[in-house]
């Protein structure tokens, strides 16, 4: 029987980065209801967290008191589903505000190293799609296959405004141009972490592919890889 550590670790990943409103959640969302597998969408850790500290009146820059909330009892994150003080938020942390305070919170060490072992629980046979910034150059560097998701800064924010409106928010694309370039500013230049394609990446450009032909593109990478893969883990045995 191999220690537990070992059989975690034998449970394929695939990684998906990519900037804010790429499409990397909705394609790991459909690889891993294709594939069966578990999936963690680690942007919304973060957002769970910055609108813990909005709720708490945490500041942004005051780290100790947002790892003390990321350890305490307000926040629960499971298969989807956050909660805030046992009250299901799920839609709330999608507001653009909390994305811009999870974008920056996200820039301290401590908050981001609190948050490694919520992320690693996710991984659980048969597998799991995880989607973020840091997932294949972090949280899972011996993920299976390592994805980095790509588009025009206009092209997203047209994806995001078309969102928007559609919830019945009031936006104008030129705004929401400039909070997503001033987005990726942070989320690239950070010290720790930084949004950066990992070592053998493959890269999804979705300006040129829709989102099911990107689906369709990872799960045929998967499983020109996987045979290798399990072959590797059964000799290991
Ligand atoms: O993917 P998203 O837009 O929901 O993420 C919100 C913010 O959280 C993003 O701007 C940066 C941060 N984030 C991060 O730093 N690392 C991750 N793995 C996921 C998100």
């Amino acid at each position: 029987m191999k220690p537990n550590h070992l059989l975690h670790k034998s449970v394929p990943v695939i990684a998906i980065d990519g900037p804010t409103a790429s499409g990397k959640g909705t394609i790991a969302q459909l690889v891993a209801e294709h594939l069966s597998f578990h999936v963690l969408d680690s942007g919304a850790l973060y957002r769970l967290v910055a609108l813990a500290a909005q709720r708490y009146r945490v500041h942004k820059d005051d780290i100790a008191t947002l790892v003390m909330l990321i350890g305490g009892s307000h926040i629960s994150f499971c298969e989807g589903y956050a909660q805030l003080d046992g009250v299901d938020v799920s839609s709330e942390i999608r507001h653009e505000p909390v994305g811009k305070l999870a974008s920056a919170i996200a820039m301290h060490a401590p908050v981001r190293s609190a948050l490694v072992a919520c992320q690693s629980a996710f991984r659980k046979p048969p597998g799991l799609v995880a989607d973020g910034r840091d997932m294949g150059t972090v949280i899972f560097t011996d993920a299976v296959l390592k994805i980095f998701v790509t588009a025009s800064a206009e092209d997203r924010a047209q994806r995001r405004y078309k969102q928007l409106i559609q919830k019945g928010f009031s936006v104008k694309i030129d705004a929401v141009l400039r909070e997503l370039r001033e987005r990726d500013t942070r989320d690239l230049k950070r010290a720790t972490a930084p949004l950066k394609p990992a070592p053998n990446v493959r890269t999804l450009n979705t300006s040129t592919l829709s989102i099911s032909e990107s689906v369709n593109q990872v799960i045929a990478w998967y499983w020109k890889i996987k045979p290798t893969y399990s072959a590797k883990n059964v000799g290991c045995g």
